[in-house]
């Protein structure tokens, strides 16, 4: 079973490397537009194998897609990170014409994959690709809230000083300053996060969640890579094992949550087909109104991307 993952920078090849080391693929293609530069990053990961001791392969190519052929998902990466001072929506211009190409490549020669967008603007870029791939939309979808609700478990692992492996948590809307943690819905082995830490120190923490790339940014002058690479592989090895997990993803909306027509993060099963379910969760009114100002904050980006009128 093979999965291609688009984009050899930092994501990409730590999402290859995951993929690889925890054998969720037996055939990994990475896939750049710089000559060899695949190809070195596939070979050092594959030189890991008998240190690490599995056997997928990992294969590199230089924008030859008919590699792929036949993939059964394909992890979207490709296009600029953020630096310094940049939103994630400055990205745009650049990063739609990329992630067009991208999308019409892979369908070429995988008509029937799964595709996960990494790149950013995520929510926007999920939908170019949407446009371009003209399949299913329960096929094509996100990867930002399994990295945002991880940021949020981690901070929380740190300051009540237990295993992130005990927090649950949900975050929804837009990958974006907008998006929206909901403590309602977080627990620690089962026991409201409520009871166990202080409203302003909760508080504190979902406001770092929703800055939490930027964090990164500023420390390393670009975007994070080791979180977000294994968010991705994740989502792969969700589908490929058909695993039904449930994860916020940036999913197609068809009238869930009141809304049509927009790509935003909301909780789904994940299995074999892709988004199996979108789960609709009861919110509160102030819940809805944050999950309705995150919507027209992407749905604003959307249309930028509509009105550069590139998509077919
Ligand atoms: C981040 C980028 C990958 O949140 O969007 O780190």
């Amino acid at each position: 079973m093979k999965v291609t993952v688009v984009g050899a920078g930092n994501v990409g090849a730590t999402c290859a490397d995951v993929l690889a080391h925890r054998e969720i693929a037996n055939e990994i293609v990475l896939l750049d537009i710089k000559e060899g530069f695949a190809e070195g990053k596939a070979l050092d990961i594959w030189q890991t194998s008998p240190i690490n001791l599995y056997d997928s392969r990992t294969v590199g190519s230089t924008n030859d897609y008919s590699k792929t052929a036949g993939s059964e998902v394909v992890v979207i990466t490709s296009g600029l990170p953020r630096k310094p001072g940049m939103s994630r929506d400055d990205l745009i211009a650049t990063n739609a014409g990329i992630v067009k190409t991208v999308t019409e490549n892979v369908i070429k020669y995988s008509p029937n994959a799964i595709i996960i967008v990494v790149s950013n603007p995520l929510d926007v870029m999920t939908y170019c690709a949407y446009l371009n791939a003209k399949t299913d939309p329960k096929k094509v979808f996100g990867m930002a809230g399994v990295l945002d609700t991880a940021r949020y478990r981690a901070f929380l692992a740190t300051e009540l000083n237990v295993s992130p492996k005990d927090i649950q948590a949900v975050l929804m809307g837009g990958h974006g300053d907008t998006m929206v943690p909901l403590p309602r819905y977080t627990t620690v082995a089962g026991i409201p996060v409520t009871e166990l830490i202080a409203a302003d120190k909760l508080n504190e923490i979902i406001e770092r969640t929703k800055f939490g790339g930027g964090e990164i940014v500023k420390l390393l002058g670009t975007s994070a890579w080791y979180a977000p690479g294994a968010a991705a592989a994740q989502m792969v090895e969700a589908i490929v094992r058909d695993q039904k997990r449930i994860f916020p993803v940036c999913a197609w909306l068809n009238g869930e949550y009141g809304m049509k027509d927009i790509y935003l993060g909301v909780p789904v099963i994940l299995g074999k087909g892709g988004i199996e379910k979108i789960i609709e969760l009861q919110l509160d009114e102030a819940e809805k109104t944050l999950l309705n100002e995150s919507a027209s904050a992407v749905k604003s980006v959307m249309d930028v991307l509509d009105n550069m009128n590139i998509n077919a």
